[in-house]
């Protein structure tokens, strides 16, 4: 059983923040053999946001965070940890989570990155909401925030066409009992499918070299076929089954956060869960798939314009590099 128990968890407040730079598949199309067409007809992605030169994706967290904060009535001292979930932290270490920690002079905060591959936002609601329930903290700063544009091959149209930068964040801290609770959660990894989506060069593995540069190593490779399956035969019957613990179906679910990976992926699901469609917060025309950032960017847009209303129930999920797969199951 994956629900929570203990002291209950609340979404205080949310945030979300893109570059203001547009890159259009029409733009795409000068850069690689592709087309709005392709583009739009395979994966639903219209356009996505880029990181400017020396852009980080701390600077993308922070103005998501304060978002979030303002959002939440938190004051940055009131805070007892900060988690950023994200796959292209500035550096290896130090760490995003520090780095913003001192940017927002949260003195009391702990701080620290997490990293499982797209789902890394969903790992990281569950490690806060599991300390929160627990009762050794009490307000908690979860971030998604990615600059895939860095690591990603501008030549490979597999897969220049997919990802964007942003950022979204929640304030997670104890209900008051009239603002939602978090119900429950699954975290699941196949360690046997490592092979999909991978970023062979530039750490252990494989030391940055002029052959791992030649090669493009740096970059991200991905087998996206093989991830369309894996998704598409894995996540229904997950969903289903994280359903049924918490004692519900999928149709008594308002809302459905899925990553903004790909909008066939979507309508897969959702068609297989027999939910209307129309339940799916989508937003990957305008940002395509932002990995950890993705589904909370989608739950602050929901929120801020209305849509997800109070008591109604809501999933997210997500699936990335792992494979790793998850959800958060929560009534606002
Ligand atoms: N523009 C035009 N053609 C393209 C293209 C592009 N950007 N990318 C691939 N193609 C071509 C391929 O070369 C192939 O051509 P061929 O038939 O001559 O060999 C053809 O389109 C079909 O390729 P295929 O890979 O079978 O397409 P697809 O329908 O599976 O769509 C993805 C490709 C990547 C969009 C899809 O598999 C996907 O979204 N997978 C999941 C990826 C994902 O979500 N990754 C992130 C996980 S966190």
């Amino acid at each position: 059983m994956a629900l929570f128990r203990g002291r209950e968890v609340a979404i205080l407040g949310s945030g979300s923040y893109v570059p203001s730079k547009i890159l259009s598949n029409d733009d795409l199309s000068h850069m690689v053999d592709t087309s709005d067409e392709w583009i739009v007809e395979r994966t639903g992605i219209r356009e996505r946001h880029i990181a400017a030169p020396g852009e980080l994706t701390t600077d993308l967290a922070e103005k998501a965070s304060i978002m979030a904060l303002k959002d939440a009535g938190i004051r940055p001292e009131e805070l007892d940890m900060i988690i950023v979930a994200t796959n292209t932290p500035d550096t290896l270490f130090p760490g995003v989570g520090p780095k913003l920690q001192g940017r927002l002079n949260a003195q009391n905060a702990g701080a620290f990155d997490l990293q499982s591959g797209c789902t890394s936002c969903i790992y990281a609601l569950t490690v806060a909401a599991t300390g929160i329930a627990s009762g050794i903290w009490n307000n908690v700063l979860v971030i998604g925030a990615e600059v895939l544009s860095r690591i990603i091959d501008w030549e490979d149209r597999n897969t220049c066409v997919l990802f964007g930068d942003g950022a979204g964040a929640v304030v997670l801290g104890g209900s008051n009992g009239s603002n939602g609770r978090l119900i429950s959660a699954e975290l699941r990894s196949d360690g046997t499918k490592s092979d999909f989506i991978t970023l062979p060069g530039g750490l252990i593995e494989n030391p940055a070299s002029e052959e791992t540069l030649r090669e493009g190593l740096h970059y991200v490779q991905m087998k996206g076929n093989e991830v369309f399956k894996f998704v598409n035969r894995v996540l229904p019957d997950f969903l289903k089954h994280m359903c049924q613990e918490a004692g519900l179906t999928p149709k008594i679910i308002d809302w459905w956060i899925f990553h903004q990976a790909n909008l066939r992926i979507i309508e897969g699901i959702t068609k297989r869960l027999r939910v209307p469609s129309e339940k799916a917060v989508i937003n990957l025309d305008r940002y395509g798939n932002t990995s950890a950032a993705s589904t909370l960017i989608a739950l602050h847009e929901a929120r801020y314009d209305g849509r997800i209303k109070k008591e109604e129930k809501v999933i997210l999920t997500s699936f990335g590099a792992g494979m790793t797969f998850g959800a958060v199951l929560y009534q606002a």
